[in-house]
């Protein structure tokens, strides 16, 4: 099956792109390379000595959808493509509801057009807001979004399920990652964020390898165990096993909307992943406490029932492989 991944070449899309290959889908991708190289493509291809076709594009450029869906063959997509920092969103509101809804509308579009129905939508927790609860489960109250990058993905949800409404031939996973971290073993994948990270893993790893100072917690005072932020961190690759099965069920199912969270069901604090990350790599983390971020919530982890009955899918990999292997990508891309 040829399965068009938007984004293909970001920290989630590419390490998806290599469980794709390696269950023997054939790989298109199309990346604007905003937050991606393109030398990640040689890195997917050795890892799994199988080729992918690459198109640099941007969504938003219908002419090159068309082309794409029209000389490719393509039969599925895996969306990706989205700006995902939540602090950065809350300076950025026209930027990211430009690349995160608009550019769907006009993939939706083109699919349409082209009698393309089967779509995995890469979601998100923040969806649910400051969650009423925890474990959240899918069913539980969304909206109430505390910043611009959740508030896009909760339109493009609903975007969705409108367009399903008007017509049941659509064939739909909605995805709801919780926090990505980690990297393939090999050490050739990773995250690796142009600029200064946003997110929590990126940063620590930087800091460990002296390549910045200090490690800043945003906020001591909330109400949790330690008074740190709660996440549920996922291995990225678990989370992109969890894209093969929602594609299975896509195929086996032929029509439908599906919602999941992926996530492992287990929050971490902040104070735990820096402890967890000294433990596995043997390396100190410099921090200091700070202020609160604007946009952040408390705490959110996911109830991963439902994933595991209707996908056969959990999080297989524990947080000291998502600590040690995080670091070992910085380690050998000095290398790479
Ligand atoms: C995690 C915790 C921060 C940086 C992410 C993605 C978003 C979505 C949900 C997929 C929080 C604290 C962070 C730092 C810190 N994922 N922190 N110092 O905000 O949960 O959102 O997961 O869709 O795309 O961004 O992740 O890593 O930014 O923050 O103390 O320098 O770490 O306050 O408690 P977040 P994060």
């Amino acid at each position: 099956m040829r399965i068009l991944v938007t984004g293909g070449l970001g920290y989630i899309g590419s390490h998806t792109c290599v469980e794709l290959l390696k269950n023997g889908y054939e790989v298109v991708v199309l990346d604007n390379l905003s937050n991606s190289k393109e030398e990640v493509k040689e890195k997917i291809e050795k890892i799994t000595k199988k080729p992918i076709k690459f198109y640099f594009g941007d969504m938003i450029n219908e002419q090159l959808l068309d082309k794409i869906f029209e000389l490719e063959k393509i039969e599925a997509v895996i969306d990706f493509a989205a700006y995902k920092a939540v602090g950065e969103s809350v300076t950025k509101p026209i930027e990211y509801y430009t690349n995160n809804v608009s550019t769907v509308l006009v993939l939706l579009k083109v699919m349409k057009k082209q009698k393309i129905k089967k779509l995995v939508f890469s979601s998100s927790a923040t969806v649910y807001g400051d969650p009423e609860r925890v474990p959240i489960k899918e069913t539980d109250k969304i909206g109430g979004t505390t910043n611009p990058y959740g508030t896009s993905k909760l339109f493009v949800e609903q975007i969705l399920k409108d367009l399903y409404k008007s017509d049941y031939s659509w064939d739909i996973a909605i995805l709801r990652y919780f926090n990505p971290i980690g990297a393939d073993k090999s050490g050739l994948l990773g995250e690796d964020p142009n600029g200064i990270p946003a997110n929590l893993m990126p940063y620590i790893v930087k800091v460990a390898n002296k390549e910045l100072e200090c490690l800043s917690v945003f906020g001591n005072d909330y109400p949790t165990k330690d008074g740190t932020g709660v996440r549920d961190y996922i291995h990225v690759v678990d989370l992109a096993k969890g894209h093969i099965k929602a594609l299975e069920k896509l195929e086996k199912e032929q029509q439908g909307l599906y919602i999941y969270n992926l996530g492992t069901g287990k929050g971490y604090s902040v104070l735990d992943i820096i402890n967890a990350f000294e433990k596995a790599n043997n390396v100190k983390v410099n921090y200091k406490i700070a202020g609160r971020r604007p946009g952040d919530i408390a705490e959110c982890y996911a109830d991963v029932t439902k994933a595991k009955q209707e996908l056969k899918w959990k999080a297989e990999l524990g947080i000291e492989d998502m600590c040690k292997d995080s670091y070992n990508y910085i380690l050998k891309r000095k290398n790479n």
